[in-house]
């Protein structure tokens, strides 16, 4: 089995200094919760942060890493500096508020931004010593964003995954980072990109689109030279060790004693880490209406709030803490009574004992976020319920919501929702608790962290065969000396071009893409030799092609198809069409226009297109693909026919295509070399009439008939320009 890396800023375990030397405690949060586990029990090593500055381990940093590495962890050591600026600074003064929609929050600064690329190179040193060949890399979370891409630079063939453990923002919100280009191409590094949540993914995908300008087919992001996968893995707990840890004698006699303190109170359970997006105090207001709403529960329930410190050094987590205890104070003051404390507040972390007693016992877990990438404290409630009994109240802003949809799932806002989901929790039959539990713990049971963490693996080596067959089907350097040698040593050469996409890459409008004068020189040196035939194949309308190319001594193909003009002749019509159709059509596509900012009618003499690049992506898509059904019932009976380009949707009389238009050249002579480059589905209809020695070459990767691909017209002007000058081998 190959190795796994998994890179983390924190280590499973942190290191304490105490008075009576180090303690190794194991860390908290998410992350780690969740993956340690799968650390155990496979064949991994894992780097990053033991939690502590060095200056302070000085002397017993060898000691601290052989502990450390007994435990297959790799130390990062960060100075004091580094911390405060890498880790209190960018990591969660930057990105954690604005990732968790807290642009007030958010800190915007050059030096601490300088930190956090400074640390993410030593994390990458740090990975380039640890990795040997064949390692599966997989980087976590938000701290190490730009780490994808910096790896990839010192280990180019390296197979990495990245997993982001916190919410991915809309675009609205991600745009306002001075950085925000740097983070999405430091994450395009690695092979698959995961995401706890479906929407997670496509703000990803909106952004990268925005701000780069790749697109993506399905989660594939074709940038200029790889394929890049994002995806959807929700993260599971280990389910075993919760459900049969909750049986353990160590859990009973814990609960024993919890009942003995506690009475036979009803419980309603809290546990977050201290932190503003948790909704705490939200929670603790929920709480105190309730009691007021609902007196005869008063003396006959308390609200465990465990609170696990965290961040203290950001100056928001302090003034949450404040927040939180003078809370707590008034309400234990107006609800409490002598002998009777309605809130019990913990604030540190629980050994795993009382943790799992706990949830065993409390008849709600009142887990409340206002924005939290997974929430797996919700699962691990779940998964402890050995006989069924309890009721899990969640935020929908929590990532688990989506998973975990028999709970009462509550908009966190709405204060009096959540006072009716306590009563209706604590009033709730036991069966229907049961019932609901059941159906969750199945769930969480089948796609625990391991499915979880083998499902992510499985589709980052998928990701690399398909990469694999793209390299295979790209025009490489030994391919392209053959393809030269061939095009010199031939006497009678046809070369079939496509224009926009192949030549010239996509204009916002489509008089932007006039030809530049290096293009009219290229073609004019093409077709100078008697040897060469080039025909420009081109769904622009003929007076377009005649006013940029009617000087070259070259063959002309306009409309897709509808007209042909040999070299040195007059322009001809394929065969006699009508235009009658245009009156019933037009109108459809002028309703998707008013519906789609940004996209246009363009009237040619035999076809009218609808084009949409300057749409917003998602809508421009997904209105094309409306449009194309509306159109493709209108036209059952009319004898046209419906072609998708590439950010275009054209009308046309059918039968009239690129394909049936090359073939006027091809059957002309007996040609002893072809090349036919094309990049959208237009051009397909010519790859697959080309006789099987040509060559032919598809201009970006996706699937095609063609045999080979370039990843973009400087490419393919390279290739020309080479054909014509001779390669140097
Ligand atoms: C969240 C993050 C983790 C982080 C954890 C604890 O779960 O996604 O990356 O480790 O919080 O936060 P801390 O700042 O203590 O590492």
């Amino acid at each position: 089995m190959q190795r796994l890396l998994i890179i983390s800023n924190r280590l499973p375990v942190t290191v304490e200094k105490r008075k009576r030397g180090l303690r190794f405690e194991p860390s908290i949060g998410g992350l780690v919760t969740g993956l340690k586990s799968f650390h155990k029990s496979h064949n991994s090593a894992w780097i990053g942060w033991p939690g502590i500055n060095l200056e302070r381990i000085k002397e017993e940093e060898p000691d601290v890493e052989a502990r450390l590495l007994s435990e297959s962890c790799y130390p990062v050591f960060l100075s004091q500096q580094d911390i405060e600026d890498y880790y209190h600074g960018f990591c969660n003064k930057t990105i954690w508020p604005l990732f968790h929609y807290y642009p007030s929050y958010t800190v915007y600064s050059k030096d601490l931004w300088e930190a956090y690329e400074r640390i993410n190179e030593v994390f990458a040193d740090a990975v380039a010593e640890v990795a040997e060949q064949g390692d599966i890399i997989w980087i976590h979370d938000y701290h190490l964003m730009l780490l994808p891409n910096l790896v990839r630079e010192r280990l180019p063939e390296a197979t990495v995954g990245f997993f982001l453990h916190i919410p991915f923002p809309s675009f609205e919100i991600f745009r306002l980072l001075p950085w925000r280009e740097q983070i999405l191409e430091g994450l395009l590094g690695a092979d698959l990109i995961g995401f706890h949540t479906y929407d997670y993914v496509q703000h990803f995908l909106n952004s990268v689109h925005r701000l780069l300008g790749y697109e993506d087919t399905m989660g594939q992001i074709i940038s200029a030279d790889r394929i890049i996968k994002a995806d959807v893995f929700p993260m599971g707990i280990d389910y075993e060790e919760y459900s049969s840890y909750a049986r353990d004698w160590r859990v009973q006699r814990e609960i024993g004693k919890l009942r003995g303190k506690l009475g036979n109170y009803k419980i309603i359970l809290s546990i977050d880490r201290m932190d503003y997006t948790k909704g705490i105090p939200q929670r603790l207001e929920a709480f105190s209406l309730f009691l007021e709403r609902n007196p005869q529960y008063r003396e006959k329930l308390v609200l465990f709030l465990v609170v696990v410190p965290s961040r203290t050094k950001v100056e928001h987590y302090a003034a949450l803490k404040k927040q939180i205890d003078e809370l707590v104070g008034a309400i234990n003051g107006k609800y409490g009574s002598i002998g009777f404390t309605p809130i019990q507040y913990v604030y540190r972390s629980l050994p795993f004992h009382s943790l799992i007693a706990l949830y065993n016992m409390a008849d709600v877990a009142l887990i409340t976020p206002l924005r939290d990438g997974m929430n797996l404290i919700s699962k691990e409630y779940i998964a402890t319920k050995t006989d069924g009994k309890g009721v899990l109240i969640l935020s929908e802003m929590a990532g688990a919501a989506k998973e975990l949809g028999e709970a009462i799932i509550i908009n966190v806002n709405n204060q009096e929702e959540i006072v009716r989901a306590l009563e209706e929790a604590l009033l709730m039959p036991e069966e229907e608790q049961i019932e609901h539990n059941r159906i969750m713990q199945k769930r969480l049971q089948r796609y625990n962290v391991t499915r979880w963490a083998d499902d992510f693996i499985d589709r980052l080596l998928y990701t690399r065969k398909l990469q694999g067959e793209m390299e295979a089907k790209a025009l490489n350097h030994e391919t392209k000396i053959k393809l030269v040698s061939d095009f010199q040593e031939s006497n009678q050469r046809l070369i079939l071009l496509d224009y926009d996409g192949t030549l010239v890459p996509f204009a916002g409008k489509p008089e932007g893409a006039r030809p530049s004068d290096e293009i009219i020189k290229l073609l004019g040196e093409l077709t100078r030799s008697p040897k060469n035939e080039v025909v420009l194949i081109s769904g622009r309308d003929k007076d377009t092609m005649e006013k940029w190319f009617g000087g070259l001594s070259a063959g002309l193909v306009a409309e897709h198809g509808v007209w042909t003009k040999e070299k040195g002749k007059e322009w001809e019509m394929m065969e006699t069409l009508s235009n009658d159709w245009k009156g019933e059509v037009r109108p459809i596509l002028e309703l998707h226009v008013d519906r789609t900012p940004g996209s246009f009618v363009e009237e040619k003499e035999f076809s009218l297109a609808w084009h949409y690049r300057k749409a917003g992506h998602r809508l421009g898509d997904m209105r094309a693909r409306e449009l194309a059904n509306d159109l493709l019932n209108l036209t059952a009976n009319l004898n046209l026919q419906v072609l998708e380009g590439s950010k275009v949707v054209e009308v046309k009389i059918a039968g009239v295509n690129k394909g049936r238009a090359a073939l006027q050249w091809i059957s002309e002579r007996a040609w002893d070399f072809i090349l036919a480059i094309g990049d959208d589905l237009t051009d397909e209809d010519v790859f697959k009439v080309l006789p099987a020695t040509a060559w032919s070459i598809k201009v970006r990767f996706s699937a095609s008939a063609a045999r080979f691909n370039l990843g973009s017209p400087s490419q393919v002007r390279a290739l020309l320009k080479e054909m014509i000058a001779g390669i140097k081998v």
